[in-house]
């Protein structure tokens, strides 16, 4: 029998300390830190159970052939998940999906698992949360319950590792969720940091020993970020955040870390009555339901990834009563907005000093795109002025300090798209008009003060 070790563990960061305290040095959370039981020596390392044939050996660089040097992946045909992992997921990695509660995270991989299963894999969904019948009852309902996926409701990791070691390897295993699982190499309660980061360490020994991907479903906390095993995002190859808003119909899984492919794809869907749908033109659905005549709306032409994506951006400039003007955001950063507010008054002629401003991205998609400033001011000074801009125009752009427009990547994607969605009017940087498209005009623009005087002459 191990040792057991009393140690006290921060459940937000994973910090460990010999004695209980009420804020965590590490994160500064406060009440985060809980007693936890460990026996000694099973928490830092699989070295027991390691096998050691391979250690110590060592591989040279240029001679890895076949399949050690292209990252072997299995497609699973649901488009917008594939563009998420860039290609596919990869046997023997481990993919870390959270989001909110209801989100839909269950289903899109029950869909994914049918998918694979469809193709002749073996897939294998773990449910720790939800009974067999129940994970039955959802494929039912998205029409899916013929497909070969063997299902459990298990949360013990070793009977799992176990049962899914007996036949060929799986190509795909799903745990659902990472926070139900507990080893018991751990003596901690299920659901705290020690369990979780035990549970995820054995499934990752299964995934790269087996070559199995492996799915971990993550919750989230209240500020987003996956709870307690924030270290479980280190151990991962990859990590993907499913979000979406309970009042609108589409979801967007994006790619925040992936060591096989690209970071910063999305990949959107929409759900309906019978699971997620590709949403293979998201431009088209977040400018859908759009009020050409409104003032205060501005269409961006954004990038997502390698993807171009229009939004709409909508600014209420409204005299204010407070002594301290209100500023809300929905979906871009309030602090790129107070920017763009100084730099519109410094170098614009626009006072919106004494105004209460609100700024929202339509269809509740998050920006995060210094790009968008041009259409963020362009909104703004629309609003204030109360001219609706020209619905046939698309904007995008950096505003620097000085007030200059300043040049953004992808410009060429961003103007195809728009010509593909029918503008016929861009506003963007300098020196990237040469490569407009045929049918959409290009106006570049130096400073901020140029679009300020073409909204009011319009
Ligand atoms: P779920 O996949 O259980 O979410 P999560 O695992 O992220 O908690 O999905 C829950 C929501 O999705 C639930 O509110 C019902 C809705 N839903 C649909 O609208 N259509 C469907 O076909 C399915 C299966 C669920
Ligand atoms: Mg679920």
């Amino acid at each position: 029998m191990a040792k057991i070790q009393q140690t006290f563990v921060c459940q937000s960061c994973g910090a460990v300390y010999n004695r209980w305290r009420g804020r965590c040095e590490a994160c500064n959370g406060w009440n985060t830190i809980v007693e936890e039981a460990v026996s000694a020596g099973s928490q830092t390392g699989p070295a027991a159970t390691r096998p050691s044939r391979a250690r110590g050996r060592v591989f040279p660089l240029e001679g890895l052939t076949g399949e050690a040097r292209e990252a072997p992946r299995v497609p699973c045909g649901i488009a917008e998940l594939d563009r998420v992992t860039g290609g596919g997921f990869v046997r023997g990695s481990v993919l870390l999906i959270g989001g909110d509660p209801g989100i839909g995270k269950s289903t899109l991989l029950m869909q994914a698992c049918a998918a694979l299963a469809f193709q002749g894999e073996r897939v294998a969904y773990i449910s720790g949360e939800e009974a067999v019948g129940q994970v039955r009852l959802r494929a039912e309902r998205l029409g899916l319950a013929d497909r070969a996926v063997e299902l459990a409701a298990e949360t013990n990791v070793e009977d799992i590792v176990e049962t899914l070691s007996q036949g060929r390897p799986p190509a795909l295993v799903v745990i659902d969720s990472i926070q139900t699982m507990w080893t018991e190499t751990v003596e901690s309660a299920p659901g705290t940091v020690t369990q979780v980061r035990g549970s995820a360490q054995a499934l990752i020994r299964f995934a790269k020993t087996t070559g199995t991907a492996v799915i971990l479903v993550g919750h989230v906390t209240k500020d987003g970020q996956i709870a307690g095993p924030r270290v479980v995002e280190h151990m991962v190859d990859a990590v993907a955040s499913f979000e979406g808003d309970q009042g609108h119909h589409f979801r967007i899984l994006r790619a925040m870390k992936n060591r096989f492919g690209p970071t910063d794809e999305i990949g959107v869907f929409e759900m309906t009555g019978s699971g997620l749908a590709e949403v293979p033109n998201p431009s088209a659905l977040f400018l859908a339901g759009r009020d050409h005549a409104a003032p205060g709306t501005a269409v961006f032409a954004g990038m997502e990834g390698t993807r171009p994506l229009l939004v709409e951006i909508q600014a209420l400039v409204a005299p204010s009563s407070l002594g301290m003007p209100r500023r809300a955001v929905v979906g871009w950063d309030p602090n790129r907005l107070g920017m763009v507010l100084a730099v519109l008054e410094a170098h614009g002629g626009v006072r919106l000093g004494t105004h209460d401003v609100y700024l929202t991205i339509a269809g509740g998609l998050r920006v995060s795109e210094p790009a968008a400033d041009l259409a963020v001011a362009a909104a703004l000074v629309s609003s204030l002025s109360g001219a609706a801009l020209p619905p046939e125009s698309v904007y995008f752009g950096e505003i620097g300090l000085s007030g200059a427009i300043r040049p953004v990547s992808q410009a060429p994607a961003r103007l195809k798209e728009a010509k593909k969605l029918g503008f016929a009017r861009a506003l963007m940087p300098q020196g990237r008009g040469e490569e407009a498209e045929r049918g959409l005009s290009a106006e570049s623009l130096r400073h901020i003060g140029e679009l300020v005087a073409g909204i009011a002459a319009n």
